[in-house]
């Protein structure tokens, strides 16, 4: 049976640094606060007219070029995104157009922070049983356009950033290299600790004058909750993914987390038993950017020599939902 590599992997962030002195203006909040409750101190956000499918086309074109593929070697997109760059339909078909590939299937996931682990354990389905050679998975979020910018929605408004990365994902007969396991779980009696409730598909209408001046309008979230939740789930998730591969945590190069909070990775880091140099984090640069930040990481990491042929990566994400998995993968 095929095995599922990276060919090529890239990223991209939108040019608008955001310091976390911008916050200071309009709700009641410090750098000093962000930088140790989060380890924040900028991300990234898009400017009028940048859209998802535009950030996800720029880390696609980077993906390809390390993979010296070109878009028509394109045989499925998975698009994982909360969004789109409209309300339907999902931004896989946006960029696909923009890839110039008509006719290449695309397909949209919505696990939020999951959503590239979830897209990269689909994808390696299809490549293993030989269905596609090679499939786009592309994470590519616009968080910054839905946020609080008052005092109300300070706990949400300083997490989150913008931005893509993209995997080319190719079948190789190499049994030593590739995707080993993948984790999957979610539970939706969590479902509205961290959930955005309007526009609402069941409201007549989906949204009213009255709707706009509430705050349900915007992202909520029951912040110490879900920070419990994460740093027992993360652990729970690679240990349940070595525990398949027969594999122990010290065989592992890198722990390539979801980039939620510094202080969630830290606590990770140390229930799973091994020093913060094992785990990937950049979430001082760009926040949480939900679906595209593992491949951000990746991508990151390649770049600056972290990642090499041969290293063994757990990847894992926790997020709205709840949802929550885990990839090893032999790079
Ligand atoms: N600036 C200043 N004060 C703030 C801010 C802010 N930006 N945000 C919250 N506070 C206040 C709160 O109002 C609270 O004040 P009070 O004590 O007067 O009520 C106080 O700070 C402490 O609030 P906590 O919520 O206890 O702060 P905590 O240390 O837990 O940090 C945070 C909050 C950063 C949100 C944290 O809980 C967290 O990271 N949670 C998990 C996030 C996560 O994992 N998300 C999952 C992925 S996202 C996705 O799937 C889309």
């Amino acid at each position: 049976m095929n095995r599922t590599i990276f060919a090529g992997i890239g990223h991209y962030l939108p040019e608008r640094i955001v310091k976390n002195q911008y916050f200071e203006k309009f709700m009641d909040t410090s750098d000093e606060w962000i930088q140790e409750r989060t380890g924040i101190k900028e991300r990234r956000w898009v400017d009028e007219g940048e859209t998802v499918s535009g950030l996800a086309l720029k880390a696609t074109e980077l993906a390809l070029q390390r993979a010296q593929m070109k878009p028509q070697d394109i045989d499925f997109i998975i698009f994982a995104s909360m969004e789109s760059d409209v309300v339907f339909p999902g931004g896989g078909c946006f960029l696909q157009h923009k890839l110039g590939i008509p006719g290449v299937p695309s397909m949209d996931i919505r696990n939020q922070c999951s959503g590239f682990v979830y897209g990269l354990t689909v994808a390696d389905q299809f490549i293993r049983t030989g269905m596609y050679k090679t499939i786009l998975l592309v994470g590519a979020e616009i968080q910054s356009t839905g946020l609080d910018l008052t005092t109300r929605g300070r706990d949400m408004a300083v997490l989150f950033g913008d931005g893509a990365g993209a995997a080319i994902l190719t079948a190789s007969d190499n049994p030593n290299r590739g995707v080993i396991v993948s984790k999957l779980h979610a539970d939706g009696t969590y479902a509205k600790k961290l959930w955005g409730e309007w526009p609402s598909i069941t409201h007549h209408p989906r949204i009213t004058p009255e709707m706009l001046k509430t705050d349900r309008i915007f992202p909520k979230m029951e912040g110490r909750y879900v920070f419990k939740h994460a740093v027992t789930r993360f652990p729970e998730v690679i240990r349940e993914a070595l525990d398949a591969a027969n594999l122990t945590i010290d065989e592992v190069d890198l722990v390539v987390p979801h980039q939620a909070n510094l202080r969630i990775t830290e606590a990770v880091a140390q229930r799973l038993g091994i020093t913060m140099d094992k785990v990937y984090s950049n979430i001082h640069k760009y926040g949480n950017t939900t679906a595209a930040t593992i491949p951000i990481c990746l991508s990151e990491a390649v770049e600056e020599g972290r990642i090499k042929e041969g290293s063994l990566l757990a990847l894992a994400s926790f997020g709205s939902g709840f949802t929550w998995a885990s990839s090893l993968v032999r790079w």
